[in-house]
């Protein structure tokens, strides 16, 4: 079965073609446009989707040698992500399936993110999969394929707008958690306290505009900023020491989380998705208290972990192997809920 899978949920427009579970192109733009504003403009993300769609549904046809006769469906992101955004994609997929005669599907962003590690590694049931992107932060128990449950998320900011909000406060530009990572890879982790923030009662829920917040205040109390809470002046090595800082307090408590979910559910198998999945540390540490449960862990390549058509693809396909298809009436959903 050839599938094409369109993203276009945020700031990445992306078509992939996957032939029976493997990749055979994936091309994703990630719009530039938004980096002088430190964060992404609904409007302008919709516009560039729009200029750049066809080109990028081609070169992926193209690069995998198939001719969209050959296609036998079609899958889009329906949400969550900015509307605007979504309708670009979905739109042209249904419009591409009707004008084909195909099936179309659309699919979860989430659930892409979630099997997206499956476009490099067999699947194994049950397993546990820890989502963190700009937009997301979420524990997803999964008993079988497309059987999920929603075991916690976060209360405020998603654990990659923590890292792109600090990003911005710190003037290191947007997005940041790339650049957190590789300053932090310099830097003394246990420089300054930032706090974990666990929440009360065992919760998977997460919360991470405290330690945003508390990032502020440092940089406030020690005269980091100006009047207006603006223009840091930091010096470099001081820099280094408050991204690694910053970045062990988030990944002590994703990393605690997610353990913690994998001992009460008694998996085996553990993964990581979505864009913050690219973290270094994230990683590291990861592997090594997987390793200490004799868990096994997977995670993307980095191609994977950001917004990509090859995971929509593969969710796509996946539904469509189950008889799921949608209608051409489905509309996009900003806050689309995984089910
Ligand atoms: O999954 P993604 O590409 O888009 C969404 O669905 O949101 O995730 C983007 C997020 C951004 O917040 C970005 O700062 C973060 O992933 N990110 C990272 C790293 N690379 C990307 N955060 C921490 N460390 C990284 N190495
Ligand atoms: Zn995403």
């Amino acid at each position: 079965m050839t599938i094409l899978g369109i993203e276009t949920s945020c700031d990445e427009t992306s078509a992939a073609v996957l032939a029976d579970g493997v990749v055979k192109s994936n091309i994703i733009s990630s719009q530039l446009v938004h980096a002088k504003y430190g964060g992404v403009v609904p409007e302008l993300a919709s516009r560039a989707h729009l200029r750049l769609i066809i080109q990028i549904v081609d070169e992926a046809l193209t690069k995998a040698e198939v001719k969209k006769e050959n296609l036998d469906g079609i899958a889009a992101t329906q949400g969550p992500g900015l509307v605007g955004a979504l309708l670009v994609g979905l739109s042209f997929g249904k419009a591409m399936s009707f004008a084909l005669q195909i099936p179309f599907v659309g699919v979860n962003h989430m659930e892409g993110h979630l099997y997206s590690n499956f476009l490099e590694n067999d699947p194994s049931y049950p397993f546990l999969s820890l989502i963190v992107s700009g937009g997301h932060t979420m524990i997803v128990h999964v008993e079988e394929p497309l059987k999920h449950r929603l075991l916690g998320q976060t209360r405020d900011d998603a654990a990659g707008e923590a890292f792109d909000k600090v990003a911005k406060m710190l003037g290191l530009g947007y997005p940041g958690g790339a650049i957190i990572d590789e300053l932090a890879a310099e830097g003394n982790s246990r420089a300054i306290s930032f706090p974990r923030s666990f929440l009360e009662g065992g919760t998977y829920d997460f919360s991470f505009s405290g330690i945003k917040t508390s990032v502020l205040y440092y940089l406030r109390n020690n005269g980091m900023l100006d009047a207006e809470m603006k223009n840091p002046s930091i010096e470099k090595d001081h820099l280094k020491d408050i991204c690694a800082s910053f970045q062990a307090a988030v990944v002590d408590v994703l990393v605690s989380k997610t353990m913690a979910a994998a001992v009460e559910y008694k998996v085996k198998n553990i993964s990581l998705a979505g864009g913050v999945s690219a973290n270094s540390l994230l990683r590291t540490r990861m592997k090594e208290e997987a390793e200490k449960r004799h868990l096994k862990l997977l995670y993307p390549r980095i191609e994977y972990c950001m917004d990509n058509g090859a995971m929509i693809a593969y969710a796509g396909w996946m539904r469509l192997q189950h008889g799921l298809t949608s209608t051409l009436e489905i509309p996009a959903v900003a806050n689309l809920e995984l089910v």
